[in-house]
């Protein structure tokens, strides 16, 4: 193995940002040293930080360990350099805005409805009770649910011009800042959007946004596994994913298209787990009691069949539902449903840092 090789190799892992050219290609490969099994790559970034750095010094190791001869120790180092001057990426709209944002993490699921925006919002709540610095980005063009759901219907987000670009700036409320389509609409008037309306809309959702300082952006996706989310999920840098389904044995197929979305080639990104919503029920009156009505252990069987760690399991309570439409999340409650989505903060942070 020679560093002409090495180079080969490392033109495998693209930048996602970065319309998917290589690494190689965007003299991000500062140099390539071999001798001895041992091969040392030094990755050079912009000052400003890139949050896909972590993800790609993981893929350049993996890419050299998959071609290297078996025991050849690989360390991929970074080095901070000024960058070529910075492109404009989504429709004119650059990476700016994620500079200082640690986690990107899309909440995704094979279908609608199986409490994707609850979990998104009440996770988002709960990282922020434990400290962190949240924002939640709602990208739901079609139905967008932050703003009932935080009881911030009505709210408008101010617009900040700064080099060129109209900066939103999201609302805060409960710790967690938020952005949502929801804000730019009439109550009540429904959002139809073309295909490629609908894309931009939403990734301006996420790009064209004062974020500022955050622990965590969770990008709360659109349901489904369409065109949007590829490309949604080919512009943003998203570090990775979680899925939520239901227990019912039929979601397996629509987990399985959510999981693809994410584990396709083109687009190869981690899933950090997968969260089992309705898991099971308890009623009010009765909160020791759970009736499994999708039947049991369907999130726990999934996990394991798709290679995923199971994050969390969220019961169907009543309170989820009525704190969800009276835009007070449960995850700032001390009951039983809060305290399942702190233990889920809780489990996706040490995913996320594992
Ligand atoms: N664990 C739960 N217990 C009780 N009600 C729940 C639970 N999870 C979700 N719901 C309720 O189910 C409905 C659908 O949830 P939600 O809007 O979060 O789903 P979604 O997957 O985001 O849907 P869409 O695909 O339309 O975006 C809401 O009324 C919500 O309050
Ligand atoms: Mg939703």
């Amino acid at each position: 193995m020679n560093e002409r090789e090495i180079f080969e190799w490392l033109k495998e892992v693209e930048h996602p940002a970065q319309g998917d050219r290589n690494i190689v290609d965007l003299g991000i490969v500062d140099s390539v040293v071999v001798g001895d099994g041992r091969v040392t790559v030094t990755l050079a970034f912009p000052k400003r930080p890139d949050p896909l750095k972590n993800y790609l010094v993981g893929a350049a190791r993996s890419a050299i360990y998959r071609h290297a001869p078996g025991g050849t120790e690989v360390e991929v180092e970074t080095i901070v350099k000024d960058p070529a001057p910075k492109k404009k990426t989504v429709n004119d709209l650059t990476l700016e805005g994620l500079a200082n944002v640690r986690h990107i993490i899309g909440i995704a699921s094979g279908k609608g409805g199986v409490g994707k925006s609850t979990v998104a919002v009440n996770l988002a709540v709960a990282l922020a009770r434990q400290g962190f610095k949240v924002g939640l980005a709602d990208a739901d063009v079609y139905g967008p649910s932050v703003p009932i759901m935080t009881d911030t219907e009505g709210a408008t987000p101010e617009i900040e011009p700064a080099d060129g670009t109209d900066w939103m700036v999201p609302i805060e409320k409960f710790g967690v800042k938020w952005m949502s389509i929801g804000y730019f609409a009439q109550p009540g008037q429904a959002l139809i959007w073309r295909g490629p309306m609908a894309c931009n809309a939403l990734k301006q959702m996420i790009l064209q946004v004062k974020w500022e300082d955050l622990d965590f952006l969770l990008v709360d996706m659109p349901p489904g596994t369409g065109d949007i989310h590829i490309s949604l999920v080919n512009d943003i840098p998203l570090e990775g994913a979680v899925i939520v389904t239901t227990p019912q044995d039929v979601a397996l197929a629509d987990v399985e298209k959510g999981v693809d979305m994410f584990r396709n080639k083109n687009i190869n990104r981690p899933i950090f787990g997968l969260v089992e919503n309705m898991a099971w029920f308890t009623p009010e009156e009765l909160p020791d009691n759970r009736y499994y009505i999708f039947g049991k252990d369907g999130g726990r069987r999934m996990a394991e069949h798709f290679g995923l760690e199971l994050l969390g399991q969220i019961p169907i309570v009543q309170s989820i539902r009525e704190s969800g439409d009276a835009g007070e999340p449960a995850a700032l409650s001390s009951r039983p449903d809060g305290l399942a989505f702190l233990e889920l903060a809780s489990r996706l942070v040490a995913a996320v840092n594992g």
